[in-house]
């Protein structure tokens, strides 16, 4: 009789899946990139979203941490010190109770790689380490030439884009060649941005069979440059 009572509740766990109290642990879920790329001096924004198990508690207290290994790189705890090595680099710019745990890094390092992961404690509930979702940065030491296009019908229209992982400190642009200015950047994906300035001229003849420069000045100072020759 014993023995028939549990066949029928694995046949009934199989059937229906995990009764309630099971599932609701199984609710810790982290959606993070594994690697982004960023340039060295630049910042980087990793997008995070989270979420916990459901429960009828009244919550009014989340703890975000991210971590690398033992070390503690960013918090919302305001009175938390952090070690020098991350202190004044790094912010947590979601809402922990909106689920966004989507964490800025500034004054990227070479030695900022990683691997970071969050943690997120939760007083009155629960706490949980997503450990196993580990985010990566490729710090890149050069940025990548700009990409650039030119258009001449009557007046010149030269545009010069660049992506990066820094929207809150897009690149600054200068051109060789004096005109009107326009910028505007755009988000590609979760954690990388386009930037494109366009040049506005009309052309003496002495502007043809010259180059137009375009060069890219990145938050932390790092530069790039592209040219194209004007032909008429
Ligand atoms: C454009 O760039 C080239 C190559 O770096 C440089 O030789 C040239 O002087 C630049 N032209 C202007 C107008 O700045």
């Amino acid at each position: 009789m014993e023995l028939k009572l549990w066949t029928l509740f694995y046949f009934l766990l199989l059937v229906f899946g995990i009764p309630e109290v099971q599932s609701a642990d199984s609710q810790w879920f982290i959606d993070v990139p594994s690697k982004i790329p960023a340039l060295q001096g630049s910042c980087v924004i990793i997008p995070c979203v989270y979420t916990y198990p459901k429960t009828k508690k009244i919550l009014n207290r989340w703890k975000g941490f991210w971590k690398r290994g033992n070390t503690i790189v960013s918090t919302n705890l305001p009175k938390f010190k952090l070690n020098s090595e991350f202190k004044r680099r790094t912010r947590i710019l979601g809402s922990l109770r909106g689920g966004s745990c989507t964490m800025q890094l500034s004054s990227v390092r070479s030695t900022d790689v990683g691997p970071f992961y969050f943690r997120i404690e939760i007083p009155q509930h629960k706490s949980f380490t997503f450990s196993e979702n580990t985010v990566t940065i490729d710090v890149l030491r050069t940025p990548e030439p700009p990409t650039m296009s030119v258009e001449v019908l009557g007046k010149v229209v030269a545009s010069c884009t660049v992506s990066h992982s820094c929207p809150t400190s897009p690149p600054r642009f200068y051109w060789s060649h004096s005109g009107i200015k326009k910028t505007s950047s755009k988000r590609l994906n979760k954690w990388m941005w386009t930037t494109v300035s366009t040049l506005t001229f009309v052309p003496l003849s002495s502007d043809f069979n010259q180059a137009l420069n375009c060069t890219v000045m990145y938050r932390g100072k790092k530069t790039a440059q592209s040219s194209v020759v004007l032909f008429s």
